[in-house]
């Protein structure tokens, strides 16, 4: 996995070894590939047939016209015109054939593409939050793009080189039946088209991933300047900023210019070698035809032959090192499909009929990764309908403890359990849909506002998303369904919302950010609220809610749903105040629980984490989203 890091970056090129065909021929990846491929192999095979016929009436068209060229012209036996009938016929015929062809090469190819491409995004999201913190989100976008795309490439390259090798042996053949020696005399260069064509692919191939990672490195500097355009304005830092993208397009130039300079060098070497071989056709063929023993038709057919014969030669180079590109990116995909999620359902799992919301903690110890203990130890039981506050330094564990509990990590001993049955012995679907955890940063996606609130229960979003790629159906919307507006109400999100021109049909910016910090927080937490689930894990998820809002909301939740238990991470005194029970959580272990009057009296440590928090609190001020009031105050 480490090469998961690196790889894409400018300075991975310098592994890139040569190519060699041994290596760009290694076609076990492909036989891995083989369920995706299987279904396509009908359309495989048709094209492929197809390609040879197209080919065959390539090869013959040289032929037929040195005959044309013998009998009408050269020698005043035969008429012309059957000739040209002839050709042109084959000509049209061969254009067809390629058409169909190349279509169904490259449909083939798309379809591996989309196959591929769904099945890494599906297996993507199936995977634990451990392999998340581990692996840059770049570099999985980039093996769903670039690698994908790379396999594909070679897909549908691959039976275009394959059919114009079998061209290129069938004109050999041709030819050798016409003449031997003026075989030679127009194969002789080709060697040389080979050894060429390599050294040009070698050179350009690690170029070409200099440039892929200089572009992404251009497109970095100008993605920041303008995403953070407000940064760079306020330290007035945009010489800085222009300073820092010249830069980038200097080493993308060099590169470019490097590039430039290769392909001018080789490129004209590559394409007159052939010539070579015209030159010793004209002068073998012509001394045999003055000698009386070859027809001067065969010179002309010679002459194209070898133009069709350079072919294979001028891209075999190329499709070696396609191969061996195609062969990396599929194992750097099957790297991915190979890694487990280390949360899976059970072999036989529980049932669960109805959950109270009885959560318990067992001698938990937990650490990320190969890190030490984040929980060393922790024991805690919640009963149904509970409101628990858990209060605890920075960095103390609280959020870990309700990653825990929805199982998006496996305590290292000791259980978590939900109802008295281990959440390990659940499914992972039912643990989700009966504890759901709001976090302090809301993600949003950039949808309507009505379907980010209903991401959890598809069945209120009213409307059909037409998934053939057609534009989507709007749905017939006056009315927003009573469960969404009875939430929305609840979190105080209803008020804002309907002040928008398009309700709950307005769609959000990218991650919510044209709403305000406190609105995104209502609508994170309606979201979660719509699941309705037993037991709802409020990891500071009211920070920028109004003090007096914030209230506002617990009651209204409490209305709703009196038997909910609920946790609250908190780091505000207002918010602590709203639970039960309040737990103390100190270097991974429960230090101390009761009331918040009780530990403050009790327990001078409870006293000194607040303190902090309090002077936090006060310096802030209340409310920190500026449009945050109670509803009455509007
Ligand atoms: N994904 C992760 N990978 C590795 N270490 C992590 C990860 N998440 C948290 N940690 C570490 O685990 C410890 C506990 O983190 P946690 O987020 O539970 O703290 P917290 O009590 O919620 O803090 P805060 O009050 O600041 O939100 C911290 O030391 C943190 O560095
Ligand atoms: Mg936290």
């Amino acid at each position: 996995m480490s090469d998961l890091l690196g790889a894409g970056s400018p300075s991975a090129t310098a592994a890139i070894p040569p190519v060699s065909a041994a290596e760009g021929l290694r076609l076990g990846w492909i036989r891995r590939l083989w369920p995706i491929l299987r279904p396509q192999r009908r359309l495989v095979i048709t094209s492929f047939l197809l390609g040879v016929a197209a080919l065959i009436i390539q090869v013959a068209v040289p032929t037929i016209v040195g005959t044309a060229i013998d009998q009408s012209i050269a020698s005043t036996g035969q008429r012309l015109e059957p000739y040209l009938v002839v050709l042109a016929v084959l000509a049209l015929a061969r254009a067809a054939l390629s058409v169909i062809y190349r279509f169904g090469l490259y449909r083939m190819a798309y379809r591996v593409e989309y196959d591929l491409r769904t099945l890494l995004y599906r297996h993507y999201t199936g995977l634990s939050f451990s392999f998340f913190d581990r692996v840059q989100t770049g570099q999985l976008i980039s093996r769903a793009q670039s690698d994908v795309r790379s396999v594909q490439l070679y897909l549908a390259v691959a039976p275009l080189i394959a059919t114009s090798i079998i061209s290129f042996a069938v004109a050999i053949g041709v030819m050798l039946w016409t003449n031997v020696g003026l075989t030679i005399a127009a194969v002789i260069a080709l060697p040389g088209v080979y050894v060429v064509g390599v050294a040009l692919r070698n050179r350009l191939f690690p170029l070409s991933w200099i440039i892929q990672g200089r572009q992404a490195e251009v497109a970095t500097v100008v993605e920041e300047s303008v995403a953070g355009v407000r940064v760079v304005q306020s330290f007035a830092a945009e010489d800085r900023q222009v300073r820092a993208m010249a830069t980038a397009a200097r080493r993308l130039r060099w590169a470019n210019v490097e590039q430039g300079l290769i392909r001018a060098r080789l490129a004209p070497l590559l394409e007159n070698l052939p010539r070579i071989g015209s030159v010793l056709v004209l002068l073998y063929g012509g001394w045999l035809v003055i000698e009386g023993r070859l027809e001067i038709g065969a010179i002309i057919a010679f002459n194209s032959y070898i133009v069709l014969l350079q072919v294979p030669f001028r891209f075999l180079g190329f499709f070696l090192i396609l191969g061996q590109r195609a062969r990396a990116s599929a194992e750097r995909i099957f790297e991915l499909l190979d890694e487990e999620s280390e949360i899976v359902d059970p072999a036989e799992p529980r049932d669960l009929d109805h959950v109270t919301g009885r959560v318990e903690f067992r001698d938990v110890h937990f650490g990320y990764g190969d890190g030490p203990d984040v929980l060393d130890g922790v024991d805690l039981t919640i009963e149904p309908g509970e409101t628990v506050a858990i209060v605890g330094a920075t960095g103390s564990g609280k959020s870990t403890l309700g990653r825990l509990l929805c199982r998006f990590y496996d305590p290292r001993s000791g259980s978590v359990r939900l109802d008295d049955v281990d959440v390990r012995d659940l499914r992972v679907a039912d643990v989700r849909s009966n504890v759901v955890v709001v976090p302090d940063e809301p993600f949003l996606f950039s949808t309507s506002l009505r379907d980010n609130l209903t991401y959890g229960r598809p069945d209120l979003q009213g409307r059909s998303t037409d998934d053939t790629g057609g534009p989507d159906r709007a749905a017939d919307d006056a009315d927003v369904p009573t469960d969404l507006r009875a939430v929305a109400h609840a979190v105080d999100a209803d008020r804002f919302i309907t002040a928008f021109d398009d309700g709950y049909d307005t769609v959000v910016g990218e991650r919510g950010y044209t709403l305000s910090g406190g609105q995104r927080q209502r609508v994170s937490l309606g979201r979660a609220l719509l699941v309705e689930p037993a037991v709802l894990v409020l990891d500071d998820a009211t920070s920028a809610i109004d003090v007096h809002v914030e209230h506002h909301i617990h009651e209204a939740l409490r209305a709703a749903r009196s038997d909910r238990t609920t946790v609250l991470i908190a780091h505000r005194l207002s918010t602590i105040t709203l639970a039960d029970r309040v737990v103390l959580l100190d270097g991974g272990r429960i230090v101390a629980a009761g009331t918040h009057a009780e530990l403050l009296d009790g327990v001078p440590r409870y006293r000194e984490i607040l303190a902090s928090t309090l002077v936090a609190e006060e310096a802030e001020g209340t409310g920190t989203d500026g449009s945050d009031q109670p509803e009455d105050a509007t």
